[in-house]
């Protein structure tokens, strides 16, 4: 299935799942930290694992969209229309609940949030396994998202004892969630798939959420988060606090979008790829080299303004967010 996944493992995986034990698997946006869905233990171990608060609920992966009704109840044709032309894909909707769905997957809420990833592992494991995994990402609570199985192992070491080895997931940020348990669809996390194809699809105008939507975690908190210090600001302004930092004693690193880098004793810069594809593809990969490198503080260019860049933007803003007075 790939070089690095037999269907022995998939096999494997699919038996530890059964016995309420957590996997971690590709998908085609971040590694997911994977249980059995209908199995209020094993879905604990979830929380256990990530250090995450109870009543922040998960997303319930599936095969395919056949298995919504396992799920989910009273879903609109709008959902089914966005489920038949992104999915299998990096798309979340989020449905009134049916009966069956563990408090602990949804978090208490009336509603759950179900997924149908596109990675092959991921449809494979989803396939043999027959039911729904819930599934965060596979990082500690706050901390940045795994898009490598190295990641995954970094994250959690040997308190996950599967993780299947899809190679680089290759979206690199999360899902776009759409709420769908309401009147008309909202825009609850932007992602790789845009309000503008979403609303092509729909031939309606989004939502913004108002406050009855459905709470989103890591919404305004710090999250996505190295453990350095994270700064957004203009390229002229990354070089100007680049040599201050420098000049008082203090390390920085840099994600920056051009080579053109400024000659500055100790300075780590990585150039992100130009386009958003690619600076997506590397985002969390960049921010973990970038935190690994010891300075004081990680100084990131703002990307640009375009809609395509909204859910980069997104995730760079909250890695950033509290980082302002940690520095001093
Ligand atoms: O791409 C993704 O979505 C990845 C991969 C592994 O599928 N998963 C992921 O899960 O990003 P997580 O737990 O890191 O983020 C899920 C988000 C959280 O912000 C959570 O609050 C929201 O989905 N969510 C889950 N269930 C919800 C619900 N019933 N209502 C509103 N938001 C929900
Ligand atoms: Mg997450």
């Amino acid at each position: 299935m790939t070089n690095t996944v037999s269907q022995a493992d998939i096999v494997r995986a699919v038996a530890q799942l059964r016995a309420g034990e957590l996997v971690a698997f590709p998908t085609e946006t971040v590694y997911g930290l994977g249980a059995d869905a209908s199995s209020v233990d094993a879905v604990r171990k979830i929380y256990a694992a990530k250090g995450r608060p109870a009543d922040h609920p998960l997303i319930v992966h599936v095969a395919d969209a056949v298995q919504l009704a396992n799920w989910a109840r009273d879903i609109p044709p709008y959902a089914h229309a966005l489920a038949k032309k992104f999915w299998p894909g990096p798309l979340t909707l989020v449905l009134k609940r049916s009966a069956n769905v563990p408090d602990a997957v949804t978090g208490g809420q009336d509603t759950v949030a179900i997924r149908v990833p596109s990675h092959p592992v991921a449809q494979a494991l989803l396939r043999e396994f027959g039911g729904g995994v819930a599934a965060p990402s596979a990082n500690r609570f706050g901390h940045v998202s795994a898009t490598t199985a190295a990641h995954v192992r970094e994250e959690f070491g040997d308190t996950v004892a599967c993780v299947l080895d899809g190679g680089a997931a290759d979206v690199g940020i999360e899902s776009t969630i759409i709420d769908c348990s309401r009147d008309g669809p909202a825009l609850l996390r932007p992602g790789w798939i845009t309000p503008q194809q979403l609303e092509k699809a729909l031939g309606t105008p989004l939502a913004a959420p108002d406050k009855h939507a459905p709470r989103v975690s890591g919404a305004l908190e710090k999250h996505y988060a190295p453990q350095t210090p994270v700064m957004l600001m203009e390229g002229d302004l990354v070089v100007e606090l680049a040599h201050s930092l420098t000049r008082q004693g203090k390390r920085v690193a840099v994600l920056a979008r051009t080579a053109l880098r400024p000659v500055i004793e100790g300075l780590v810069w990585i150039a992100a790829p130009a386009d958003a594809a690619g600076y997506a593809h590397n985002l969390y990969a960049n921010l973990r080299e970038l935190d690994h490198a010891g300075c004081d503080a990680i100084l990131v260019e703002q990307p640009p303004e375009q809609a395509g860049w909204l859910a980069i933007r997104d995730r760079l803003v909250r890695s950033a967010a509290g980082s302002g007075e940690t520095l001093g």
